[in-house]
Parts: structure tokens; C-alpha cells; sequence
């Protein structure tokens, strides 16, 4: 089948995500079921702008009511995978190269404000009104069976018009007391698509934040909620002006009284935004939304801190990081301001995860930032010219290997030392004053003499160390013992 839609959706979706929807499209056509476009992706083709995921949903035939899985079956190439969510025929296709959602149309109802809803098999009607925003509640009928007697665009609520105006507007009052989590949207997609809500729309939030609607959702839904927001900043949103957008709207007092968006948060949220958008260094194991909370709690008082870490459902060691982030933050900066070296700057930042350390990022200075960036830059991923196996070879043993690895790493990153040679001889150095000084405490007084300077002569700081490829010595010897925590 052709035509402007189905083109734009080509031209927008990754070619694995289209081979898929193709696929899905020619088993209904073959099977005459109506298939539809809805929702998200619908508001994002009026508006222009490229899609980020297809929303599918099949209006079964009654002599085919599990229509969605049946096509989802039929359309799966060999290998991919295919997941069932609900009784109700959602389905996920999972193929090597992209995914696709196949639902079928639904009714909702909530049994109390905040509950999480009660689905049953409906009518493409439900399913639009059954939505969050006019601009979500919209469907284009894609195959022919979808098409037939009806019209390109599907709005029952005047959709199109709230597209064409930026307004995101609830189309039944109860909406936010049905579903509180629905304001996160509402800052999440008013932010992203520049559009404002409704005064309507912010009466009735306003009704649901008095009535007590927000404490009757649970902690998990609301993180996932706030996940999805970090989340969208890799997409370009700006985390800051969609918090802003819910403190104005009192929901962030609603989720933890007293909960709000400090000024001095500010920057550092917009900044974080925009190093989650375009990342300065490479933070493979970061998680937006841990990094998020932590640069946002930070500027506000401990009590309250706690509390919403709790009120969100965080728990154990993060937020344990996220309580103590403004503690750690203050110690680096002061310390990124004052290290003298490289090596100093590596103890303070060496054992930090992705999330803390884009935090810290975001909170300092220009000076600090450039620190913190020649760091994870170039200096965190070097190894210097020995391992522990090497120390141990060389005759060292217990807790004096680690103290005289981390001096041998401040001493070769400050180009103190550059060769196995010299860090060897600092590492005896080391186990020699150790042996000399507390046989009886050995930890602490490895931890002593890590962080002292040592007598061994040390070539004068000069170029930075050479990588350690080029140091290591062609054959020495033990070579057994040499490598295997180098790389
Ligand atoms: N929806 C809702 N209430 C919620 C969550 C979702 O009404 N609490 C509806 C929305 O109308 C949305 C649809 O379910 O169109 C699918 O949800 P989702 O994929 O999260 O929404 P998108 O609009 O596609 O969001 P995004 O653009 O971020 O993918």
C-alpha cells in the first residue's frame, strides 16, 4: 500500500521497524483486518516531526478476536521472538534489528483514583477516549478493512486542532484523578512539543492535587514516571523547564510536601540535559534518570531529600549516593580547584560511578569541568606500567600491593614515574617503610603510605606518562605473572 502517511512512517523508522510494520500491514491486508496508526506517533506526523516508535492497534473481526497476535505471528521473520503482554492481544515482535507493538483496541476504567486501570476488549472509539490527551486520542486507518467508510484521520476530540493550536488538553474531568501520573506527561510532552496545558486541563489538575489524588499512586509508577523524563533528555528535553512546569503546578508538593525545584538546581539540571543530549565523556553504564534525581535533590534539604528518595521508591545503596551526593560534590569541587597533578585528580574521582560523576560534572565550574573532562577523557581508562601481579612477582605481598598501586598510578599520571623499572622500585620502597613501620596494623598503614610522598627518586613531573604499550619492557621477566589485569 502507498500513500503520504505510510511514506512518512517509512522515511521516520529505523529499516528493521519498517520491514516489521510492512510485514504486519500485508497480513492484514491478507487477513481484511483493520489496522490502525494511533496515538504518539499520529500527533508526531501532523506535527512534522520524526517518529520515535509505532503504536499499532488491530479492531479484530469477531470471528478473530486474538487478530493482533495473529498478525504478529504471521508477520515475524525467522528468529525474531514473539511476546504476549495481556489477555487482551498486546504483542511485542522482536527481530534482531527493531521491534514492534501490536495492541488490540481497549476500554479502561479505574476502580479507584490512582489504580492502575481495569482493561477489556472495546471499540476503536474506547481505546481513543480512553486516552490521556486530544492530541494522543487520534488514529489513521492504515489497512483497507481500517479504511473502509471512514475518514484518513480519526478524532474524536478534537485532536488535530489542539496539535495545530500546542495545546495538550484532558477531555474528561476526572482524567488526573484517574491517572496522577498523567501531570508527568503533561510536563514530559508539553516540554518536548512546546505546547502549553489547557486552562481546563490545569483546573482539573489542580482539583486532582487537592483532592489528594497523587499519594494514592505507588512510588514505582511515579520513578518510572521520572525515569521517562531523564530519559527524554537524551532526545534533547530539557529537564529543568519540565520540573519547572510541575512545581508551578504544585504536583511536585503533592508527591512529597515541601518537595520543589530549588534555583540553584537549575543550571546544573539544564546542564545535565544537555550532557545527557550530547555526553562529554563516555558514561557506558549511566542511568539518566539516578544522575537526574541526584544533581535535583541535591539543592534540597536533607529531610526532604530522604523523603522523596523513599516517596519514590528508591532504595538501598543508590539512594544511599543520591542522600550523600551534595556532601561528595562539595569535597570534589573544592579538591577539582585545588589538586595539584593528575594523579590527585584521579584518587578523587577514580572510584566514582557515571551517575556521580556527570553530577559533579554538571556542578562545577568551567575550571573544574576541564579538569573533570581531561580525566575521563584521557586518564581514566591508562593502566600503568605494572599490575598487581607484578608487585606480587616482585616480592610484595597483602595490602601494601594495593597501597603501592594506587601511589605508583598518582605518581605515573603526575609523570612522576614512567617506566616498570622506577614503579617498582616505588613499590619497594613502599613494602620496605611498611615492613619498617606497623607489622602489627598492616591496613592502615598501607593506607598511610599511599597517600605519602615517596623518597625513591622520582624523575621531576614533566611530559604526561607515555601509554602504557610503549612501557612496557619488550621480555621481563616474570612474563607469567605480567598481564592479566592490564587491560
Ligand atoms: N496513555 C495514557 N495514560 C498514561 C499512559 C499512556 O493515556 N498514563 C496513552 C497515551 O495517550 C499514549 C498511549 O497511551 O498515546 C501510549 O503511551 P506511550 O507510548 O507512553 O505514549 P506516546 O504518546 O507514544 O509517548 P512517546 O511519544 O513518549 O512514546
Amino acid at each position: 500500500m502507498k500513500g503520504p502517511v505510510l511514506d512518512a512512517v517509512r522515511r521516520g523508522l529505523a529499516p528493521g521497524v519498517v520491514a516489521l510494520f510492512d510485514a504486519v500491514l500485508a497480513e492484514a491486508e491478507r487477513l481484511d483486518v483493520a489496522l490502525y496508526l494511533v496515538g504518539g506517533p499520529v500527533r508526531d506526523l501532523l506535527l512534522g516531526r520524526g517518529l520515535r516508535d509505532l503504536d499499532l492497534i488491530v479492531d479484530p473481526r469477531e470471528d478473530m478476536p486474538l487478530a493482533a497476535e495473529g498478525l504478529a505471528r504471521a508477520a515475524a521473520p525467522e528468529g525474531a521472538q514473539v511476546v504476549s503482554h495481556d489477555r487482551f492481544g498486546t504483542v511485542r515482535i522482536e527481530a534482531a534489528d527493531g521491534a514492534l507493538d501490536v495492541a488490540t483496541v481497549r476500554r479502561e476504567s479505574y476502580a479507584r483514583p490512582g489504580a492502575l486501570p481495569t482493561v477489556e476488549l472495546g471499540t476503536l472509539d474506547d481505546d481513543l477516549r480512553r486516552r490521556d490527551f486530544t492530541v494522543n486520542a487520534l488514529a489513521v486507518p492504515i489497512s483497507t478493512a481500517a479504511r473502509r467508510g471512514r475518514p484518513a484521520l480519526i478524532d474524536p476530540e478534537g485532536g488535530r486542532a489542539d496539535v495545530g493550536s500546542g495545546v495538550l488538553r484532558i477531555f474528561h474531568a476526572a482524567s488526573f484523578h484517574d491517572d496522577p501520573t498523567r501531570a508527568l506527561r503533561a510536563a514530559r510532552l508539553g516540554e518536548r512539543l512546546g505546547f502549553r496545558l489547557s486552562r481546563g486541563s490545569r483546573t482539573a489538575l489542580r482539583d486532582a492535587v487537592g483532592a489528594g489524588a497523587f499519594s494514592a499512586v505507588s512510588g514505582d509508577r511515579w520513578r518510572r514516571e521520572f525515569e521517562k523524563l531523564f530519559d527524554d533528555a537524551r532526545n534533547g528535553l530539557d529537564p529543568a523547564a519540565a520540573l519547572r512546569r510541575l512545581a508551578e503546578w504544585h504536583v511536585l508538593g503533592a508527591l512529597e510536601p515541601g518537595l520543589g525545584l530549588p534555583s540553584a538546581a537549575i543550571p546544573a539540571l539544564r546542564r545535565l540535559g544537555r550532557s545527557l543530549a550530547v555526553p562529554p565523556f563516555p558514561s557506558a553504564r549511566l542511568r539518566p534518570w539516578a544522575a537526574g534525581l541526584a544533581v535535583w535533590l541535591a539543592e534540597v534539604d536533607a529531610t526532604s531529600r530522604r523523603r522523596t528518595l523513599r516517596r519514590l521508591a528508591v532504595r538501598g545503596e543508590l539512594a544511599q549516593r543520591i542522600v550523600e551526593f551534595p556532601r561528595l560534590r562539595d569535597r570534589c569541587l573544592r579538591t577539582l580547584a585545588t589538586a595539584r597533578g593528575r594523579g590527585a585528580v584521579d584518587a578523587l574521582l577514580g572510584g566514582l560511578d557515571d551517575e556521580r560523576l556527570l553530577g559533579i560534572y554538571v556542578y562545577a565550574p568551567p575550571a573544574g569541568r576541564r579538569r573533570l573532562l581531561r580525566w575521563a577523557l584521557e586518564d581514566r581508562t591508562r593502566r600503568p606500567p605494572v599490575s598487581g601481579a607484578d608487585l606480587i612477582a616482585a616480592g610484595l605481598t597483602g595490602p601494601v600491593v594495593g597501597a603501592a598501586l594506587a601511589r605508583i598510578r598518582l605518581a605515573w599520571l603526575d609523570g612522576a614515574v614512567h617506566t616498570r623499572d622506577e614503579a617498582i622500585a616505588l613499590a619497594r620502597e613502599i613494602g620496605a617503610r611498611l615492613g619498617r613501620r606497623n607489622a602489627k596494623r598492616p591496613r592502615t598503614a598501607a593506607k598511610r603510605v599511599a597517600a605519602e610522598p615517596a623518597t625513591v627518586k622520582l624523575k621531576k613531573a614533566s611530559l604526561p606518562a607515555p601509554e602504557p604499550s610503549s612501557i612496557l619492557p619488550p621480555a621481563s621477566p616474570p612474563t607469567r605473572a605480567l598481564h592479566p589485569e592490564r587491560q
